[in-house]
């Protein structure tokens, strides 16, 4: 680890071999690179190399129990990682998407350490999109493991520069390819007989899987299912101001110094102090999706009081937005005007106050 990571730039559309030599080495070495992909900035690391794995855990605060994705350059080098190989499934399901924003989890084989899985006997493989990503890759030699390149439970990376924010201070090399393209992880799926069960909603939706293989969701009472997927726990993606997801818009609330987080720029009422923020248009999810992680930082360093969101309740992309904006408000979801209302008067009664008179 680095006093301050060195930040080196390549442009996807005309690769630098140099550079793609140097970080790809640095990778193969153990050393903590973050990288660029298509959904969000990974903190990439050799995939074999239990040190290199221990330096991730370290750098990002995450608990040993919450398994890593394992990003390859292609089917062969997933073959090498998957017990058997790919199966017929998985095999079907890379023809339609990789490279791209799926990741499959699959009985791992001896290579892979212990680290990576927390100890499991299955490992998450994906092969991503984004050309720079695959080129460190193939440079390094070696399968890369890259959870999101932000501290645990933080709002993941879509820029350098959150990365910069987030890890600057603990790795050594980050690599800027711009803006991510899709802004929201990988859909994250396992398999039961020739099934794909989502584990985690993402930058593939649900419709594009099911086009292609029979799609079942990871029910609430499903606790094997949830089991499989140790790292999905409520309080994630979050900001630093508390927030509340909510399908109804703010009625009487109380008043405060709180931003109504909707779509479009419609007029919608609200209550004395209440500002607006806009997450983009509605009839494109995409782009919201896009701006997301952004738009969480920006309206995180504003420091309000509260932060409330609507959620998109869409299909498609919207589930895996409404995934990450409930998980920002650590599961609190009013589905209701007075339980909105309510849920805004606890979080305000239970901020301390500046001035303990005025309480
Ligand atoms: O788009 C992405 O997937 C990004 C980029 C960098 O590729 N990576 C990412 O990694 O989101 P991370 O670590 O932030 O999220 C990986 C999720 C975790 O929730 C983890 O629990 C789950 O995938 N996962 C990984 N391996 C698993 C396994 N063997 N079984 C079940 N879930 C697994
Ligand atoms: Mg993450």
């Amino acid at each position: 680890m680095s006093e301050s990571a060195r930040l080196i730039t390549i442009n996807p559309t005309s690769i630098d071999d140099a550079l793609v030599v140097e970080a790809g080495a640095a990778l193969a070495a153990g050393k903590l690179v973050a990288i660029p992909t298509e959904t969000v900035y990974g903190l990439g690391c050799n995939a074999l190399d239990p040190d290199a794995i221990a330096g991730v855990f370290e750098a990002k605060g995450r608990p040993a129990s919450d398994p890593l994705i394992v990003h390859v350059d292609g089917v062969a080098m997933a073959d090498t990682l998957i017990e058997g190989g790919l199966p017929t499934v998985a095999t079907r399901l890379a023809a339609a998407f990789w490279p791209g924003p799926l990741t499959m989890v699959l009985p791992k084989t001896e290579i892979v350490p212990d680290a990576i899985t927390s100890g499991g006997p299955t490992v998450g493989v994906r092969c991503p999109a984004h050309p720079v990503a695959r080129a460190l890759i193939t440079a390094s030699g070696v399968p890369v493991a890259a959870p999101s390149a932000n501290r645990f439970g933080r709002i993941s990376p879509t820029t350098a520069a959150h990365v910069v924010e987030e890890l600057g201070d603990r790795i050594d090399l980050i690599v800027d390819a711009g803006p991510a393209d899709h802004g929201v992880e990988s859909t994250v799926v396992t398999f039961e007989g020739d099934e794909a069960v989502i584990l985690r909603h993402g930058a593939l939706t649900a419709e594009a899987l099911a086009d292609h293989v029979a799609v079942r969701e990871v029910g609430e009472a499903d606790a094997d299912a949830r089991a499989a997927a140790p790292g999905h726990d409520l309080r994630h993606y979050s900001p630093r101001t508390p927030a509340i997801a909510t399908t109804t818009t703010p009625g009487d609330a109380t008043e405060g110094d709180i931003v109504y987080v909707a779509y479009d720029d419609r007029a919608i009422p609200l209550p004395g102090g209440w500002s607006f923020f806009s997450l983009g248009d509605r009839s494109d999810l995409e782009l919201v999706a896009r701006n997301l992680y952004a738009n969480l930082r920006r309206l995180d360093a504003a420091a309000h009081d509260l932060i409330v969101i609507e959620l998109t309740d869409a299909a498609g992309i919207g589930r895996a937005i409404d995934d990450r904006l409930t998980r920002a408000a650590s599961g609190i979801v009013t589905t209701t005007d007075v339980a909105l209302a309510g849920a805004v008067a606890e979080v305000l009664q239970a901020k301390p106050s500046p001035d303990p008179r005025r309480r």
